[in-house]
């Protein structure tokens, strides 16, 4: 689990390679070949072409995609590489020798992934928060002190807060509060009954971040900070009542540590994603010109504003499952990935997507989450019974 050093050349597997953290990672890696080299990709299967331009382009050891239906246009377009199919073929490239793992594919199928990795001793970058959050018991067993590295900005600016706050390392004892920022997404300022009407092509419509579609939605119904406060939770061993959530439109500071003396420490840079993706492949080191910094030579007002928890009751829903624990919250980020579905079908309002999952939440017997048959369980059952209430709920 060592790293090299800043001057040795690192070997880096990308998984979601085609998606927009793996296509700013890969932008990361390819601005500096002389530190860093791509040891394996990984994407679903859906954008071969995308993929076989990566492979041209970055040349790594293997390749592999989920659906095993790419393989053979895959194989047209690339010649001898090694193609790995399937999720064994994901799961198998997620524990490759290399010296980070980067995983960015998007929702629960990325558990098994971030458990290979960390299975294999591999340092994890982890994009995929919900593999995280669903498997949190299970994934925190296994992964050793530093092995996870945060990609999401609000914990890579966290764990930069934490880190610069002295030279001893992380102190838990000397924080007070975590506070976590959020852009407040396409609806903030909105009471709820003003937004039943919302349309998918508007929730796809984010303030500042560019990022996939399932995150992009997350940020609407504010669902994505309510697993970021969990995410903040399970990496930073910092009670709930102690994270608090602040919108902040502008997003240029991600996230601020607050200490007991009452000093509070922010980090701040525009939006750039290939910011907290460079810090981590270059763990501890920063990467020259990952992205651009803030310019200070203008004038500019950043705001801030508690959250509406009535408009968006996806925040404390979460800290709900979160305080729960063991298959809460993997209930919870089921639920919400069938509603997305429903939502983006035509199947289910806007405010749906949370009054829906709070209801399959409600209905579940919580269990210790002690093995990845229990979450997996706990999973499917949300999915057959949000797809349940979703097929029941009224048109849009
Ligand atoms: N985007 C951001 O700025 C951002 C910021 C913070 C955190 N995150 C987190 O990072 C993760 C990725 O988000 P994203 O926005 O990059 O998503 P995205 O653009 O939708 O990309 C998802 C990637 O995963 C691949 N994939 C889908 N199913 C797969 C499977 N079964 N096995 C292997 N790969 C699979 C996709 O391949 P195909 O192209 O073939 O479908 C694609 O490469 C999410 O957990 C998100 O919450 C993202």
């Amino acid at each position: 689990m060592e790293l090299p050093g800043p001057h040795e050349r690192r070997s880096i597997v990308v998984l979601g390679s085609t998606g927009s953290v793996g296509t700013q990672a890969l932008d990361v890696i390819e601005r500096d070949p002389g530190r860093f080299r791509v040891a394996g990709l990984v994407a679903g299967g859906g954008r071969v072409d995308l993929l076989a331009a990566q492979v041209e382009r970055f040349r790594p050891d293997v390749v592999a995609v989920a659906d095993e239906r790419a393989v053979p246009a895959l194989r047209r377009a690339i010649g001898p590489v090694p193609i790995l199919a399937g999720p064994e073929g994901v799961a198998e490239v997620a524990a490759r020798p290399c010296d980070i793992v980067l995983n960015g594919i998007t929702g629960a199928i990325g558990l098994t992934s971030t458990l290979a990795a960390l299975r294999a001793g591999r340092v994890l970058a982890l994009a995929n928060k919900e593999s995280l959050i669903i498997g949190g018991p299970l994934v925190k067993r296994l992964a050793r002190p530093g092995q996870i590295l945060p990609v999401d900005s609000e914990h890579s600016a966290l764990a930069q807060c934490l880190w610069a706050a002295g030279p001893s390392g992380y102190d838990p004892s000397a924080v007070r509060r975590l506070i976590v920022t959020a852009s407040g997404g396409p609806f903030r300022g909105r009471a709820r009954a003003d937004m039943t009407e919302v349309t998918p092509e508007q929730a796809l419509r984010h303030p500042t971040w560019d990022m996939g579609p399932v995150i992009t939605l997350n940020s609407a119904t504010l669902v994505n900070k309510g697993l970021e406060v969990i995410e903040a939770n399970l990496l930073f061993d910092i009670p709930f009542d102690r994270i608090v959530v602040v919108v902040h439109p502008q997003s240029m500071i991600h996230s601020m540590v607050e200490f007991v003396d009452g000093s509070t420490i922010a980090q701040a840079s525009p939006p750039d994603m290939r910011l907290p993706i460079s810090l981590t492949l270059g763990w501890p080191s920063r990467v020259p010109g990952a992205a651009r910094a803030v310019d200070w030579t203008t004038a500019h007002t950043w705001t801030f504003e508690p959250l509406d928890d009535e408009a968006f009751p996806s925040v404390a829903l979460a800290r709900h499952v979160g305080s729960q624990g063991g298959t809460a919250p993997a209930v919870y980020n089921a639920a919400n990935e069938v509603c997305l579905e429903a939502f983006l079908g035509g199947r289910l309002p806007f405010t749906g997507i949370v009054d829906t999952i709070a209801a399959v939440v409600g209905e579940h017997s919580v269990s210790p989450a002690g093995s990845v048959a229990e979450v997996l369980d706990a999973d499917a059952w949300a999915r057959a019974r949000a797809r349940e209430l979703t097929a029941a709920a009224p048109p849009r």
